[in-house]
């Protein structure tokens, strides 16, 4: 049975984790998979995730199984964190949602429903985009194609190209969109380019599919909100895979969501249905334990308050990481221009470096960063940020 397998290759960003704590050399910088890091280099458990699992540790009285949908509490929590409390699609009980394994499962569960909605449907991912999330959505077994997106050579978004090309699409296509902190570029939409992306979405009945991963980590929780707020208002149907990983620092506990928006609620009620068909035939019910911590956070003014303000600290840091950068390249002599990672946002930038040269930085300087050149500026701190911007000038 297993005579004919062939190895695969690790995974061009979870393979870096092993790699890195493997390298014995005591300079290594971390710029590889998206996590948050303080500004000494650990990623730290939020005091309001402690407290919530001190409440949670208290009042848990059972183990028992709660149903593919997960907790419903958390599902309408995330629902009114992502869409804002008192959306049309809330108040017209035309959304439904459910919590996942992580965002990851979010996808999975997206992916395979698209699947049964239409067996034929395309998904349009923009260029470049997770690498994650072609295997997932092939993985389903649908065709995946992808619009321009990203101009590698002069850093900035292909708004036109991209407008152009969803302007083509249709009812059977399902385009996704990064909610925020666009993963690998950092360059995301504004709200003039989200109002077209809408508009055209609106017009040509090609459904959203848009993966909010990083709410929080951008301009505010609101404010990365924004497209996906105005396309629910605007179109009779669309998906949205969130995150908890990121924002509430809860990577491990795999916890996430995955919402529909139909054009009526009984439409939504079917919809649910089937996506919970999709579910049990994957992993039967999501883990329990992250939603508890998140709908305990949500749940209270003041575990709330805390979570805004360490995630402000977080999004804070990584702003001032990019900025950083920036100004040290620039001490370090470099003369090519590197002030486009200031602008950007999220945990990621496109260092515009070739894979050789990335090679080199991990061979020779133990810095570990995806082949792309995509960083992690949330592996940034004031100790390494000089080592990382004389080893960029060396190898430039
Ligand atoms: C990343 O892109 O680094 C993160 O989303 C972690 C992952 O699962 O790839």
């Amino acid at each position: 049975m297993f005579n004919q397998l062939q190895p695969m290759p690790a995974d061009p960003i979870l393979g870096l984790l092993s790699q890195f704590r493997e390298d014995p050399r005591p300079v290594k910088v971390d710029l590889g998979v998206g996590v948050y890091k303080d500004a000494h280099g650990n990623t730290p458990i939020l005091a309001c995730v402690k407290t919530a699992e001190r409440i949670r540790t208290e009042t848990e009285t059972t183990k028992v199984y709660i149903g593919p949908a997960g907790s419903d509490k958390f599902n309408r929590l995330i629902c009114d964190l992502a869409f804002g409390e008192g959306h049309s699609v809330i108040e017209q009980n035309r959304v439904r949602s459910v919590s996942t394994p992580g965002g990851t499962g979010s996808l999975k569960v997206a992916a395979d429903f698209i699947k049964r909605c239409n067996p034929n449907a395309t998904m349009w991912v923009s260029d470049p985009t997770w690498a994650n999330h072609i295997s997932l959505f092939k993985g389903a077994g649908l065709k995946v194609e992808a619009y321009p997106y990203y101009d590698q050579q002069n850093n900035v978004l292909k708004f036109d190209e991209m407008l152009a090309a969803l302007k083509l699409l249709g009812p059977d296509d399902v385009v996704l969109l990064h909610a925020c902190c666009h993963n690998p570029t950092g360059q995301d939409l504004s709200e003039a380019q989200w109002d077209q992306v809408v508009e055209v979405a609106a017009e040509r009945g090609f459904t959203p599919l848009i993966d909010m991963a990083y709410q929080g980590f951008g301009d505010s929780l609101d404010r990365d909100a924004y497209g996906v707020r105005k396309m629910a208002a605007a179109v009779d149907a669309m998906l949205l895979c969130a995150s908890c990983s990121k924002n509430f620092g809860l990577y491990r506990e795999r916890i996430g969501a995955c919402a529909v928006v139909t054009k009526d609620s009984v439409k939504a009620d079917i919809a649910l249905s089937v996506m919970l068909h999709v579910i049990r035939a994957i992993y039967s019910m999501p883990p329990a334990h992250g939603a508890a911590l998140v709908e305990t956070i949500l749940g209270s003014a003041e575990l709330t308050q805390q979570w805004h303000e360490e995630l402000a600290v977080m999004r804070d840091r990584i702003n001032g990481n990019r900025a950083m950068l920036v100004d040290k390249i620039k001490a370090a002599g470099v003369n090519r221009d590197f002030s486009f990672i200031a602008r950007q946002k999220g945990m990621f930038s496109f260092l515009g470096i070739t894979p050789e040269q990335v090679e080199l930085l991990k061979r020779d300087y133990a810095i570990y960063m995806v082949g792309s050149s995509r960083i992690s500026v949330a592996g940034i701190t004031e100790e390494n940020v000089d080592y990382l911007a004389n080893s960029i000038a060396a190898i430039l």
